[in-house]
């Protein structure tokens, strides 16, 4: 392998060509996109997206994979293997081969499905230490050829025993299933929060208890008012469209459920905001800390945040809304935005012209709370784990309430403060 052309600077795209440019200096590396403010962003020392651990340097021009399919057929004058890396619906990979081989005679092309299973946040970290990396191919000659070449850029710096490599299908389905899985481990834990704040159990403490079963494992158990991101609603609703598509409501409807207890999880979140401020928020001021999907990240697809922020807006609350990452911009851009209507509870509205003037954002959490009735946590930011909550309380009418939707604050110590706390899963 000499050269690799990148499609696509995005998430997935600049920190995995990166890697790869750092550790395989033999190794060509040129990225595309079709956003040229965005090239121009990998070009300067501002990086389009915020990630730990990733510095700027040198990306090119992308388009989505169909004409990015063409366009390689089109400009191809030798042999060449293409590898799909996005989430795309599975079959995607077949769908590029057919277009790459009806249009290009004379010309082999090997397509590669090399799933990526890096997260927001910690990408850096995940492409240096995976815990596996995922190549499907063909079964055939040629296929396994292509499947070794990717496998030498990997084994550059992770163990061959942790490249698995398997036929297109299951690579591609794999990454649905992994997404799945996460995201249903999420919602079991966040069922099981609504059950613990009617019973007076304490989810972390259950979380912690199960997870020392060394089967289930202690990771991914962090209740909270519902997962976000790009992915896992996308991926399950791929899934869910195979499976019906396969004549597989069963099994369709199985997954389905991962996403209404995620979307009933931000709906139970509102209604405890509402019915704990005396059954109405209107017209009071509430704090929103934090706004992206999670922390280290200024992404907001599919957060939390937005379906709450619309959930308190539909009650007519004022929100002053404070996140380290995103723009003011963008929160607006978010909440005006129409979501797409599966299943989702009616007071879930897109944001009307009126509740615009109900949204304000800051740049500073105690400009956010100063004279707020109640605030939310919504994003698990370190720095609210160590914000002046003395301070906050002095500058708030009283009773001051705090909505912990992502366990990050200390109960007992806003207590003693004064504050009416409420966490997620944990006894009232
Ligand atoms: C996820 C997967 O973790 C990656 O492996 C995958 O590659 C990626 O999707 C993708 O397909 O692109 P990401 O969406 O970046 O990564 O973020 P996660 O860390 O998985 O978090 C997703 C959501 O779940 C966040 O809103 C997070 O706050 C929430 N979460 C996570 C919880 O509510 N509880 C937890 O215990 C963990």
């Amino acid at each position: 392998m000499v050269k690799i052309c990148c499609i696509g600077a995005g998430y997935v795209g600049g920190p995995t060509m990166a890697v790869i440019a750092l550790k395989c200096p033999e190794i060509e590396v040129a990225v595309v996109d079709i956003s040229a403010p965005r090239i121009n962003a990998w070009n300067s020392d501002q990086l389009p997206i915020y990630e730990p651990g990733l510095e700027a340097g040198k990306a090119a021009d992308l388009t989505y994979w169909e004409s990015a399919a063409r366009m390689i057929a089109d400009v191809s004058t030798s042999d060449k293997i293409v590898v799909e890396k996005s989430t795309v619906p599975v079959k995607t990979a077949e769908a590029i081969e057919k277009i790459l081989t009806h249009n290009r005679k004379g010309i082999n092309f090997s397509i590669l499905s090399n799933p990526e299973f890096l997260a927001e946040g910690t990408a850096i970290k995940d492409l240096f230490h995976p815990d596996r990396v995922l190549i499907g191919g063909r079964e055939t000659p040629e296929g396994t050829k292509a499947i070794q070449a990717l496998k030498d850029v990997y084994a550059h710096w992770v163990p061959v025993d942790r490249i698995l490599c398997t036929n297109l299908w299951s690579a591609e389905l794999s990454k649905l299933a992994a997404n799945a899985f996460l995201a249903q481990r999420i919602s079991s834990v966040n069922a099981m929060s609504a059950l613990c704040e009617a019973t007076g159990a304490d989810i972390s403490q259950v979380s912690h208890s199960v997870g020392t079963d060394s089967r289930i494992g202690p990771k991914f158990l962090n209740a909270s008012v519902g997962f976000g991101g790009s992915c896992f609603q996308k991926d399950i609703l791929n899934l869910v469209y195979i499976c019906e598509c396969n004549g597989l409501p069963e099994v369709a409807n199985y997954w389905k459920q991962v996403i209404k207890v995620n979307d009933y999880q931000k709906t139970r979140f509102v209604n405890r905001v509402v019915s704990s401020m005396f059954n109405t928020v209107s017209g009071k001021k509430i704090a929103v800390l934090g706004f992206a999907f999670k922390k280290d990240t200024g992404d907001t697809r599919e957060t939390p945040a937005i379906d709450v922020c619309k959930g308190l807006l539909g009650d007519r609350a004022r929100l002053s809304i404070y996140d380290p990452q995103v723009t003011e911009d963008q929160i607006f851009r978010d909440l005006s935005m129409k979501k797409f209507d599966w299943d989702h509870p009616a007071h879930l509205q897109p944001m009307s012209p009126t509740s615009v003037k109900q949204v304000s954002v800051t740049w500073d959490a105690y400009e956010a709370t100063k004279d707020a009735h109640g605030i939310c946590v919504l994003t698990e930011w370190d720095e609210f784990k160590n914000l002046d909550y003395q301070r906050i309380y002095d500058n708030m009418p009283k009773p001051a309430f705090v909505f912990d939707g992502r366990n990050v604050v200390d109960v007992e110590k806003l207590r003693k403060i004064g504050f009416i706390v409420y966490s997620i899963g944990k006894p009232l």
